[in-house]
């Protein structure tokens, strides 16, 4: 807007005032003549804002048409008109070199207009100098603009594109959530079925089970709250607890279950003392979940082995099968989330228990060899009592 009022008002207007004094002071050579390079001068200005692609041949023009003006006029306050088709220019010159080279050829051709009209004197080469370095300091300030503007468009593209960013990973997070908030529902009602299943077929009061039914109903319910709570850094419970209590309770879940496909579930060997700081619910999910996938890895009947000791300062709990085993390629593919090599698999329930131990300061990894089985390491360290 006051660009264009630069360009489109004053400008048209200096023209004309520049015309007048001229013309009152008795400089012009002619005065017809002066006005009708006026004319042409402001007209090349008003097209030339039509024609964007073609700022070179306009500016040419109009610095010819300046000099003619200039040359008729013979005075000085021409200088503005310059600075002022200069400074067009120069918002188009992104190269601090090219922007003083144009400030200079401009300052040149208003210098050789000047001379015509006026004699070398001292004087008037110092104004010459002052003339070049006011079209320089132009230049460098225009540059500077130019600069800062570009700094202040990239940093706010940058938190544009930051925010960007944050939103996707939120969005990742929760679609990430929501599939493991689905994934571990379902471990809890495969054991609830299980019961269910099995009371049915055998005509079983589910009484002896009510306890296991409730606890794993609260899990059910602790789940839904933990994942609602998405918007909270995961934060690890400190809270001492019985690891052999725990790994009992996990056995119990999915006894049921691995009688229903033929299998054995032996917990062999324990230390009822070790204690770790990593809360029940998350215990039995990450036990739950390698005890669910041994049983999908042995086709055939087979045995789930669980052992438990302590090694230095951590608790190592072994879950062995007797199944498909992983081969050594896919050892740390199968704790990415979605890798999974079955039909109905989300690949997560790995995935969950590995950084559920992770985040608690403990590894979990695979072994054994294709086609006799796996066995999953645990370390967790030890609850220290800090108190
Ligand atoms: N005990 C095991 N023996 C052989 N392969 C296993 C064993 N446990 C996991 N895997 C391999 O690791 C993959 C990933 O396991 P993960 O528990 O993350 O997902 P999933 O079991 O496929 O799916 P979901 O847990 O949703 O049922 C499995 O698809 C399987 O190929
Ligand atoms: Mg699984």
């Amino acid at each position: 807007m006051i660009f264009r009022m630069i360009y489109n008002v004053c400008l048209p207007l200096y023209v004309f005032f520049v015309v007048l004094s001229s013309s009152v002071l008795g400089k012009a050579i002619y005065v017809p003549l002066l006005s009708g390079l006026g004319i042409l001068l402001v007209l090349s200005i008003f097209i030339d804002q039509h024609q964007p692609d073609r700022v070179v041949l306009f500016t040419l023009l109009q610095l010819i048409l300046l000099f003619a003006f200039h040359l008729v006029s013979r005075l000085d306050w021409c200088f503005l008109l310059y600075i002022l088709l200069l400074y067009r220019v120069l918002l188009q010159v992104r190269s601090v070199s090219r922007s003083v080279i144009l400030s200079c050829v401009f300052i040149s051709v208003y210098t050789v207009a000047r001379f015509t009209y006026t004699n070398p004197s001292i004087e008037h080469i110092l104004i010459t100098g002052s003339d070049y370095l006011a079209g320089i300091s132009l230049a460098l300030f225009i540059q500077h603009i130019l600069t800062s503007e570009k700094t202040m468009n990239l940093t706010k593209e940058r938190r544009n594109r930051e925010e960007f960013e944050f939103e996707a990973e939120k969005n990742r997070v929760l679609g990430e959530l929501a599939a493991g908030m689905v994934h571990e529902i379902r471990n809890p009602l495969t054991s609830i079925r299980g019961f269910l299943q099995l009371s049915k077929a055998n005509g079983y009061s589910i009484e002896p089970w009510y306890d296991l039914i409730y606890a794993e109903v609260s899990r059910l319910n602790e789940l839904t709250i933990e994942y609602l709570q998405i918007s909270k850094p995961s934060e690890v419970p400190a809270k001492r607890q019985n690891l052999h209590d725990s790994l009992i309770r996990v056995v119990a879940l999915t006894e049921a279950e691995a009688q229903k496909m033929g299998h054995r579930i032996v917990y062999e060997e324990f230390d009822p003392e070790l204690t770790v700081p990593v809360s029940q619910e998350k215990l039995i999910q990450v036990f739950m979940n390698l005890i669910k996938n041994a049983m999908e890895a042995m086709p055939e009947q087979g045995t789930i082995t669980i052992q438990m000791t302590q090694v230095a300062d951590m608790a190592v709990v072994i879950v062995k099968d007797t199944g498909t085993g992983v081969q050594s390629t896919d050892r740390q593919r199968i704790f990415s989330p979605y890798y999974t090599t079955k039909n109905n698999g989300t690949g997560l329930g790995l995935y969950i228990c590995h950084k559920i131990i992770v985040d608690h300061g403990g590894t979990m990894s695979v072994s054994g060899k294709q086609g006799e089985g796996a066995t999953f390491t645990t370390r967790i360290p030890l609850f220290i009592d800090k108190g």
